[in-house]
């Protein structure tokens, strides 16, 4: 997974110019609003090249970005550099200090694939999170254990790309 980010870093936002990030944003800030209209912080896990912490910039005052690939975290600090960035695996990063809400969107938290991964990484968060906190997960859910084939191609100015996917779920795996 680290491996093919890294190739990615530079394609990444030219292939996801089709997602609505305004609207997905949107709906993240106001799920955490609802519970919490104190928010003011927030850590964006998984961030990829920071579009979400770009977005949700007007709406907190303290933004921090966790991933695990420098080349696309390098990204998130080119395009939006107020935020306060950390290259870590989801489970073991580190911030000294606690947030009122955290998220991790586009199935990120699926990259836990053991069970053990999966409680190391909600156990991270709960310990980052104030009294009141929010987390958001934007999960996968596979329907059924078919493999699925996805294609997202993109273009923009200066190069076009194409990503195949091939995902099938392994079995007591994610
Ligand atoms: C599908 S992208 C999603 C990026 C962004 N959240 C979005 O919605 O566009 C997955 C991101 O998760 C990061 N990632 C994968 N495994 C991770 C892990 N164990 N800890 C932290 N980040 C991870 C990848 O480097 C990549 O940037």
């Amino acid at each position: 997974m680290h491996a093919s980010y890294q190739k990615l870093a530079k394609f990444y936002d030219a292939m996801h110019q089709r997602r609505d990030y305004d609207k997905e944003s949107s709906f993240v800030i106001k799920r955490i609003k609802e519970i919490n209209p104190k928010a003011r912080s927030i850590i964006d896990v998984g961030c990829g090249t920071g579009t979400h912490l770009q977005k949700f910039s007007s709406h907190f005052e303290t933004l921090a970005g966790v991933d695990l690939n420098k080349e696309i975290l390098g990204v998130a600090k080119l395009k939006f550099p107020s935020a306060i960035y950390q290259c870590a695996p989801m489970k073991d990063f580190r911030f000294d200090q606690k947030f009122d809400s955290i998220v991790s969107l586009y199935s990120v938290f699926n990259y836990n694939l053991t069970l053990d991964e999966a409680e190391a990484t909600l156990k991270n968060m709960h310990a980052h999170l104030n009294n009141d906190g929010v987390l958001v997960l934007a999960l996968y859910v596979a329907k059924n254990l078919e493999r699925k084939i996805s294609i997202h191609v993109g273009k923009d100015e200066s190069l076009e790309s194409a990503k195949i996917m091939i995902m099938s779920m392994i079995q007591n795996q994610n």
